[in-house]
């Protein structure tokens, strides 16, 4: 076995191991600042990175760094609370692995969210805006090298956020009266927020919005056949677009401060899954 296939195999063994036969089939990867919808579910279940073999530990203030399995209304899910980010120095693999092990687990549709800046005129902080599709800009990809089991080399990306998810999102947010937008996501390398130039740029090439999460998760999940979903916070204007600097502080008071509307669409999609 190859070291890349063996570090996804022993992770999920501790995992399912700590599962005790629990086996949910929805997993939520938690932004920054978005971490509460963790300690939403009940009966939990916590197993702590620092227990998983394989999983690093967190580097980023407001990103936990556990598994939370429980029940959210009449579903069990897997929570991802803290995710692993290249602009901490991790390759794809490790920011993909906890997708490429929810996948192992038998997971079978992933919801993401993420903080992100608001390219999108129209659109200011406390926004939620459902991905329709993404730019990867980080110049990573989590498929490159050698296949992996369970993989295709050239997965299919014409539909990277799944559309009968989609029309879940939008029914579940105008029958709780939750705003939600939809448009593009760019993501980039990090950790510097970008230039008044690149949100230019950014903006010429079709983005709504920017972060540094997500793609390479949606990658790597397409690539295994799972069914994704994504959301993102807006935060902030990106940069440039009004005279405010960007602080990452705010940004994660900002997505903790108006969580309540992301908990309640979430809980309202997972229903219906
Ligand atoms: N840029 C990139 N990532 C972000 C931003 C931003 O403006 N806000 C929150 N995450």
């Amino acid at each position: 076995m190859t070291m890349r296939l063996k570090r996804i195999e022993e992770a999920t063994d501790c995992i399912a191991q700590g599962l005790g036969g629990r086996q949910p089939k929805v997993a939520i990867v938690l932004g920054s600042g978005l971490g509460a919808l963790a300690d939403q579910l009940e009966t939990p279940v916590r197993i702590p990175y620092q227990e998983i073999p394989g999983f690093p530990s967190p580097t980023v203030e407001g990103h936990a760094g556990a598994l939370v399995c429980g029940t959210l209304g009449d579903r069990m899910v897997l929570a991802q609370s803290g995710r692993f980010h290249s602009y901490e120095g991790h390759d794809g693999d490790t920011v993909a692995l906890p997708v490429r092990v929810f996948s192992r687990l038998g997971i079978t549709t992933l919801l993401l969210t993420n903080a992100a800046g608001g390219i999108r005129r129209s659109f200011g902080p406390g926004m939620l805006m459902l991905l329709s599709d993404h730019i990867n800009l980080t110049g990573q990809n989590p498929l490159f090298g050698p296949v992996l089991e369970g993989e295709i080399r050239f997965p299919d990306m014409s539909a990277p956020y799944d559309r009968e998810l989609r029309l879940i999102a939008r029914r579940v947010a105008l029958k709780n009266g939750v705003g939600l937008e939809e448009g593009v996501y760019a993501g980039l390398l990090g950790p510097s927020y970008e230039t008044p130039a690149e949100v230019r740029m950014l903006e010429r090439l079709g983005a709504d919005a920017v972060g540094m999460s997500t793609v390479l998760e949606v990658i790597a999940a397409r690539a295994r056949g799972l069914r994704c979903l994504a959301i993102s916070t807006i935060t902030n204007p990106a940069a440039g677009l009004t005279v405010a600097t960007l602080d990452h502080a705010e940004v994660m008071e900002t997505a903790g401060r108006v969580g309540g509307n992301l908990q309640t669409l979430v809980f309202g999609i997972v229903q219906e899954v």
